[in-house]
């Protein structure tokens, strides 16, 4: 639990309400939750699926590890806490910007279960996607665009998620959807969570047709 440090603050209540916000961007707004190990295809595939929804009139928009970890979160590293701490905040500028009417699509690796139960915890039912982007840990090392299984072997990187003994990833019990990043090309992960978003009737025409 995260204390509440600051008192005597009062919650304002907009005039505006979620739905109307919703409404005017014609989509059902959702965090889309991808998890993996790094170099599974997290940051690639929500790239790409965040194309293919701005381009259909969506508003869609990718918040991924590596780049906010250049500016909101650089006080954080990769120990348990501070990936917990990474998470918390991630999940709550997401239910932000789900309750401004967005569909989010998060990447981060977000390795540990609890932290990732607690950002479903925080949204409403339906709103809370999770995607397990799922390539195995060979895969991924032979993988190494950034070359950091390389650095972990060496012992150059600690606590590096899946190969050092302190840095576990616990895989999703029931994610909405699975991903087999080793098996299916980005353009039909791509897909697959097109139909996902269609099929849950979180796509309802866009901005375009909303006039
Ligand atoms: S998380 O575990 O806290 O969710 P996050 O997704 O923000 O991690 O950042 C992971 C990215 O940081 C990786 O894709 C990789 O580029 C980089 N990185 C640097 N050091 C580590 C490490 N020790 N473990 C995992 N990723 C690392």
């Amino acid at each position: 639990m995260t204390i509440q440090k600051a008192q005597n603050i009062t919650w304002h209540p907009g005039h505006v309400t979620r739905e109307e916000r919703a409404a005017l961007l014609g989509q059902r707004p959702c965090c889309l939750w991808f998890t993996g190990l790094s170099a599974c295809g997290k940051s690639t595939i929500a790239m790409a699926l965040e194309q293919v929804l701005i381009q259909r009139g969506y508003v869609a928009y990718v918040l991924d590890g590596d780049n906010i970890r250049h500016g909101l979160n650089k006080n954080l590293g990769f120990s348990p806490e501070d990936r917990a701490e990474n998470i918390r905040r991630i999940g709550e500028v997401a239910k932000l910007f789900v309750d401004a009417g967005l569909i989010v699509i998060t990447s981060f690796i977000s390795p540990y279960r609890e932290d990732r139960d607690k950002v479903r915890a925080l949204m409403h039912a339906g709103e809370f996607v999770e995607v397990f982007v799922d390539a195995p840990v060979e895969v991924c090392g032979a993988r190494d665009p950034k070359g950091l299984y390389q650095k972990a072997l060496r012992g150059e990187i600690t606590n590096f998620t899946g190969v050092s003994p302190d840095a576990p990833y616990e895989e999703p019990l029931a994610p909405e959807i699975h991903l087999r990043t080793d098996q299916l090309p980005v353009d039909e992960c791509v897909a697959k969570l097109l139909s996902y978003l269609e099929d849950n009737g979180y796509l309802l025409g866009g901005v375009r047709n909303v006039r």
